[in-house]
């Protein structure tokens, strides 16, 4: 292990942290956090943008007196909210693995936190959330699926009427349709293998969610969602009551029709058959939550905040705005790459047909799921029009 004030260990930046986190005793620093790594417990730089996002949003919310970082590892994202955020109390670090409760008490000690402001356990989550502990955010970052743990963690904060919770999910595979059957069985929705794959994954992550939390009669308000590399992030609020719960669970029964021809879509109760502009068997998705993803007002107080934390990585301003401006879209978005190439267009600039577009009055916008897409209320046959022919 490296003395932990050798100069030459710090890795500023995060994204090159990848070759000190196979090194063992390797040191690097992220956001506020001073962070040990050891090659056995897990530290992924990649995930730096969406800690910096969610460090973001935890500073967006109200006090939160008691936050539970759940999966913690080297304790990276509960060291990150409680040293950039005032608003945070006390932190619990948990993890099942010796090794990553070793570290994660170490990073604590190493960053100044006092004794009293955060505590490290060995133990699995499902049993911890078991125990009836109240915790206003608590922090799923589990390998993979987030599916086992859902349960618990709606069962859990008997007596609050409102707190929050932030979700991975890392088998994007899954929720993207790559891998049916595993969806069907972890997540009891059929995925859609195509272009809107991307927001299909992630309303079926959250409809699984919002039903989870229906059960234990929490309401579900997604605050910000993201869909970055390989995973679903969802930063959301839970408000306590059974008529909010019913409207959640509602929400939640909704399905994406998709023609596979011509490529419309929408989203609804049920799924057609028939595609309503080509009349050919369409293809169908869900059940997924049909409500919204995004809480604007929420973004906007995040990139309020944003100025002052010069350590935020250049991406995070740039995806805020960019949710930020597709926020008050329409669902579903259309991928200007496959419809030039199933309708014999040549592929837009996507600048150029959303000017096109928003000059006609529709809400035209880029979207963050997916670089050569657009979200738009305009019909299918609208843009087509847009779009020169081959
Ligand atoms: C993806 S890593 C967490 C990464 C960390 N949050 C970060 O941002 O660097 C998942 C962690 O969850 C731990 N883990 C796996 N199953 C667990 C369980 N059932 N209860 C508690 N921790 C668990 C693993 O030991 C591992 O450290
Ligand atoms: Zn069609």
């Amino acid at each position: 292990m490296q003395e932990k004030n050798a100069p030459d260990a710090w890795n500023e930046g995060g994204e090159t942290g990848a070759k000190g986190a196979s090194a063992l005793g390797a040191m690097t620093s992220e956001g506020l956090a001073k962070l040990h790594l050891r090659s056995e417990v897990f530290f992924n730089p990649h995930m730096r943008l969406c800690r910096d996002l969610s460090s973001l949003w935890v500073g967006a919310l109200p006090a939160l007196p008691s936050l539970l970082d759940g999966f913690c590892a080297s304790g990276a994202r509960g060291l990150r909210y409680k040293l950039e955020n005032k608003n945070v109390g006390h932190v619990a670090f948990v993890d099942a693995q010796p090794a990553a409760v070793e570290l994660a008490e170490e990073n604590a000690k190493l960053n100044g936190l006092a004794p009293d402001a955060f505590r490290v356990m060995r133990a699995d989550i499902n049993r911890l959330l078991g125990v009836g502990e109240r915790f206003d955010l608590i922090e799923i970052d589990p390998f993979g699926t987030p599916v086992p743990y859902l349960a618990s963690l709606m069962r859990c904060g008997s007596g609050m009427d409102e707190r929050f919770v932030s979700i991975t999910a890392t088998d994007t595979a899954v929720l993207c349709g790559a891998h049916a059957q595993a969806c069907y069985k972890g997540y009891a929705a059929r995925p859609l293998h195509s272009e809107i794959g991307h927001e299909a994954g992630l309303r079926i992550l959250l409809g699984a969610i919002a039903r989870a939390a229906a059960a234990e009669d929490w309401s579900l308000e997604p605050q910000l969602c993201v869909s970055h590399r390989h995973y679903f992030k969802v930063m959301a609020r839970l408000v306590k009551g059974a008529e909010g719960a019913v409207e959640t669970a509602k929400t939640a029964m909704s399905y994406i029709t998709h023609c596979p021809h011509c490529l419309y879509h929408h989203m609804d109760g049920f799924p057609t058959p028939i595609c309503a502009w080509c009349g050919q068997h369409t293809q169908w998705g869900g059940p997924v939550w049909g409500g919204d993803w995004v809480d604007k007002a929420c973004v906007e107080r995040m990139q309020r905040l944003a100025p002052n934390r010069p350590y935020l990585s250049k991406e995070a301003g740039g995806l805020l705005a960019a949710i930020s401006a597709e926020a008050d879209g329409p669902t579903l978005y259309y991928d200007l790459h496959e419809l030039a190439s199933r309708h014999r267009r040549v592929i837009p600039a996507s600048e150029r047909i959303i000017e096109k577009l928003q000059s006609m009055g529709f809400f035209a916008s880029r979207t963050h799921f997916s670089a050569s897409a657009i979200r738009t209320d305009a019909t299918l046959g609208d843009i087509l029009d847009k779009m020169e022919k081959r």
